[in-house]
């Protein structure tokens, strides 16, 4: 039998053909496009996903026994808020979860309402990429939408409605709207109220594993596929991505290095970090996880590359840079093209280079971007190390992380051992995992996880590299504080 995992991105949706034995046959990337309609906005048109759906799952499907096709499972960015009408039409674009239009909602809902109160009810606080502060921000700017709201929903769940005219959100998902209980895993009547909506318009409520339903007909007719074909809820991509790499059970960590960059860790049991900068969401595998997540990650070199020193070779361009010249940087780059999430919860600031001189070349600031980007990621660790947890080790996986370079930089400057899987193709193969469990090939998603991922092979810090990070992240981390009041005032 074939599962088909889909991982729903914020540049790409990529489409995987996976056998039973967890090989993947056949993988399909088709790109949307992002619009930024205000500096810090960020929104897709989620036709645009259903269209590269459809036209992927032709391309991935084509010369292919459809019969064989069992189940579909798909891993989608995460917070995006999808409204639909009455007539389940799209009212508006999605306002995605790097969007940072609501910092006024933030603060009424941490500040007015109070973060010990969210927290109470949610298990976390509220972060400008959330679906709750968007809802909020829709009702005042956009009363005549937010009127019409008939169901709300999240990118992937749009996706399992077109396919099978359910609506429906997984656990895992749902956690990051700021609208469900985590710990009870149910929506929370509380925070529902204070966003003036009724649990009528939410989604229902399934394990990532659980099947919502069969393919619409006319979905199977348009695609050859029998009409039997199972979709389950899926998950967000980052827990969808940790189960394509085996991160569940206890304590297991996965660093994710996508436009966003986030560190995932599993736990078996409900866990909350008092300050809630980390995240406290439900995992796809039945249980819960930590997250701490930035905003521009493997963007940033995207970024860097594309725009402003226009060379598509990423590979060349890093080819420049001197292994020597590791941990000797002068220059310093902190990411935050699009504010920063975890975990300075900042919508003002913004990305900065610092320390250029007359000598600084190109491989420097090139450098000092993958630099910035693995010492934002170490914030995210430090967190986690200051409530307790013990990360010795992870797992990499995304865009990012396929650079040698990047992987020699992001262990050293964490100073772990980081596992490369055999698969890297995190949210589209977990999603794949899921369908498999779901259909019934396997009984749950550990064992799903134990059997199929593997790890191919691990990148060391280097102690001498190791040491030279350190010292240059302690310097790293006074550059925001002393910008953050500027940041404020520039403000528009
Ligand atoms: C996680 C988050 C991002 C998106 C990216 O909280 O906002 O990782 O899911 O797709």
């Amino acid at each position: 039998m074939y599962y088909i995992g889909i991982d729903l991105g914020t540049s790409a949706m990529k489409l995987l053909l996976v056998d039973e034995a967890g090989t993947i046959k056949r993988s399909v990337t088709r790109e949307y496009p992002l619009s930024m309609p205000h500096p810090g906005w960020s929104e897709q048109n989620p036709m645009d996903w259903w269209s590269a759906c459809l036209i992927g799952a032709e391309e991935l499907l084509s010369g292919i026994d459809r019969s064989q096709v069992a189940g579909i499972g798909c891993g989608g960015q995460m917070h995006g808020l999808v409204v639909l009408d009455s007539g389940d039409e799209i009212i508006r674009d999605a306002i995605l979860w790097n969007d940072g239009r609501t910092s006024e909602e933030v603060e009424y809902l941490n500040d007015t309402v109070g973060r010990d109160v969210i927290s109470g009810y949610t298990a976390n606080i509220a972060f400008a990429g959330f679906t709750a502060p968007k809802l909020l921000w829709m009702k005042k700017h956009e009363p005549e939408n937010f009127a019409r709201i008939s169901k709300i929903m999240l990118p992937k769940d749009y996706i399992n409605y077109k396919l099978t005219g359910v609506h429906s959100c997984d656990y895992s998902d749902a956690s990051g709207m700021l609208l469900l209980d985590v710990r009870n895993r149910r929506w929370s009547r509380e925070m529902l109220d204070i966003c003036s909506v009724r649990e009528d318009q939410m989604p229902s409520l399934f394990e990532s594993y659980e099947v919502i339903g069969t393919l619409k007909p006319e979905i199977a007719t348009a695609l050859s596929l029998p009409a039997g074909v199972r979709v389950v809820a899926g998950a967000g991509d980052n827990a969808a991505a940790a189960v394509g790499t085996g991160t569940v059970g206890d304590g297991n960590c996965n660093i994710s290095i996508g436009t966003s960059g986030t560190v995932f860790i599993s736990s078996e049991v409900f866990g909350q970090d008092m300050d809630n900068a980390l995240h406290s969401f439900a995992h796809a595998d039945g249980n819960y996880h930590l997250m701490g997540c930035m905003l521009s990650a493997a963007s940033c070199n995207k970024w860097f590359c594309d725009e402003i020193i226009r060379e598509k070779d990423y590979q060349a361009v890093q080819d420049e840079i001197d292994p020597a010249r590791l941990g000797e940087n002068e220059v310093f780059f902190l990411p935050y093209l699009m504010g920063e999430r975890s975990p300075i919860n900042d919508t003002d600031a913004r990305g900065v280079f610092m320390g250029m001189s007359m000598n600084t070349t190109r491989a420097d600031m090139v450098q000092a971007v993958l630099e910035g980007v693995a010492f934002a990621i170490r914030d995210n660790i430090e967190i986690a190390r200051s409530v307790g947890i013990r990360i010795e080790r992870s797992k990499i996986c995304g865009g990012g992380a396929r650079s040698r370079l990047w992987q020699t930089i992001f262990s050293s400057v964490l100073n772990i051992p980081l596992d490369i899987p055999m698969t890297e193709e995190g949210p589209g193969y977990g999603g794949a995992m899921l369908a498999m469990v779901g259909t019934g090939l396997y009984p749950d998603v550990k064992k799903c996880a134990e059997a199929l991922t593997r790890v191919k092979d691990t990148v060391y810090p280097d102690p001498v590299l190791a040491e030279k990070y350190s010292e240059r992240y302690a310097k790293y981390r006074k550059i925001y504080p002393a910008l953050r009041d500027v940041f404020k005032e520039m403000r528009k």
